[in-house]
């Protein structure tokens, strides 16, 4: 009885024993056969929904790209429309952190989110890609060796375009903008700029975002005359600003400069307003390379749309992710090999090349483009390989 009972005990703790060295060598067998899970927190609805759609265009227009598969992996996307809200931004991301375990999280337009979503990035050490939000905490104070962007950083629209209004010779400036990060942060790269080039910014006007009411506002410029309006608006809002600025007479009579996202997306809306604004951007739709033409004919084939510096900025996130994937084969566990490449890695980006800061922001050109038509066509280049500041930031 014992020695059958014993032979029991052997037996079975023998199979316990296979069963566990077949899961030990099975587990990261079966982890890397299943799909990399991606978490695309982006606005699908509010002022900012069409950005969020190009943004997810763009990300899946380099998948498809390369058959599918990122370093042989499939990817699987769990979605989630934050809205544009910051009050909701922490459950939003924690539901895709903690209840779907992504293995990386790609978003999202909204500096306010931005900023939220990257301090449970932190947090938790989970992989994130900023394919637009521009908050300059997120490359500074707030920087994380696993936080990476391949948009820009608020300052640096900002500050091109300062550098433009000074070179004009402008003396004395309004700017009008959300008070919200990404407006907030834009317009103190603007005055940075401008100032050092010899201006003065005599009156910030604000308004809380996403409002469009502007006509108080309007008015208050039409009252001051200064020599130029610089504006920080985007998506429904920027459509909204260019045509009462137009209506109230104020195009005709006070240059009207912005950072691109005034013009991008946006112009067949805008229509006849928009002709002849001038402003900066990391992009522009004639970069006339072989590579921004490949891209460009590629998403007109596959969506009938042109596509805009959102689409390019999530199309650029799905590259720096295939960098960080190909050096480790796709094994997402090895997240210090793939952060190790991504820091090192030069994007060839239908923008032109770039390269990251040590801060994780792109280092890029930044463009002066005129809306022709339906274009935002590059006619000069505002400040060659700008990089951010990276201020605050402990890495
Ligand atoms: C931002 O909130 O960071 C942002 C939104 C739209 C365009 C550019 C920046």
């Amino acid at each position: 009885m014992s020695t059958l009972l014993s032979c029991h005990r052997r037996r079975a703790a023998w199979l316990v024993a296979a069963a566990a060295a077949v899961f030990c060598v099975a587990a990261p067998v079966h982890a890397q056969g299943q799909p990399i899970k991606v978490g695309l927190m982006l606005p699908y609805t509010g002022t900012f929904a069409a950005l969020g759609d190009m943004i997810e265009k763009g990300f899946r227009l380099y998948v498809d790209e390369q058959g599918g598969k990122l370093a042989g992996r499939e990817l699987q996307f769990v979605k989630v429309d934050d809205e544009s809200d910051p009050a909701k931004a922490t459950d939003n991301v924690n539901k895709l952190i903690r209840r779907d375990n992504v293995d990386v999280i790609v978003g999202t337009v909204h500096s306010g989110v931005a900023l939220a979503m990257a301090r449970a990035a932190k947090e938790s050490g989970t992989l994130m890609i900023v394919p637009n939000a521009g908050a300059d905490a997120i490359t500074g104070a707030q920087c994380a060796p696993n936080i990476f962007r391949t948009s820009f950083s608020n300052w640096q629209p900002g500050y091109s375009t300062g550098v433009v209004a000074a070179q004009k010779g402008y003396k004395r400036a309004m700017t009008i903008t959300w008070n919200y990060a990404a407006g907030n942060e834009t317009v103190k790269g603007f005055t940075e700029a401008f100032e050092k080039g010899g201006g003065k910014v005599i009156k910030e006007l604000t308004l809380p975002f996403p409002n469009v009411e502007f006509q108080a506002l309007l008015t208050e410029i039409a009252a001051q005359k200064p020599d130029v309006v610089f504006a920080f608006f985007a998506g429904g809002g920027a459509v909204k600003f260019v045509k009462d600025y137009d209506a109230a007479g104020l195009k005709k009579t006070i240059p009207l400069l912005g950072s691109g996202f005034l013009t991008d997306g946006t112009l067949q809306a805008q229509g006849e307003s928009a002709q002849g604004l001038i402003t900066t951007l990391h992009y522009g739709d004639n970069i006339d390379t072989p590579r921004n033409n490949a891209f460009r004919n590629k998403f007109a084939v596959t969506y009938k749309l042109n596509p805009d510096v959102y689409a390019m900025q999530g199309y650029d996130a799905a590259q720096l992710l295939a960098v960080g994937l190909n050096a480790v084969k796709g094994d997402v566990t090895k997240k210090d090999a793939m952060i190790a490449a991504m820091k090192k890695a030069k994007i060839d980006s239908p923008r032109g090349t770039f390269t990251m800061s040590p801060q994780h922001n792109p280092t890029q050109d930044f463009y002066i483009r005129e809306v022709r038509g339906n274009y935002n066509v590059v006619t000069g280049v505002a400040v060659k390989a700008l990089a951010d500041p990276g201020r605050g930031c402990r890495m």
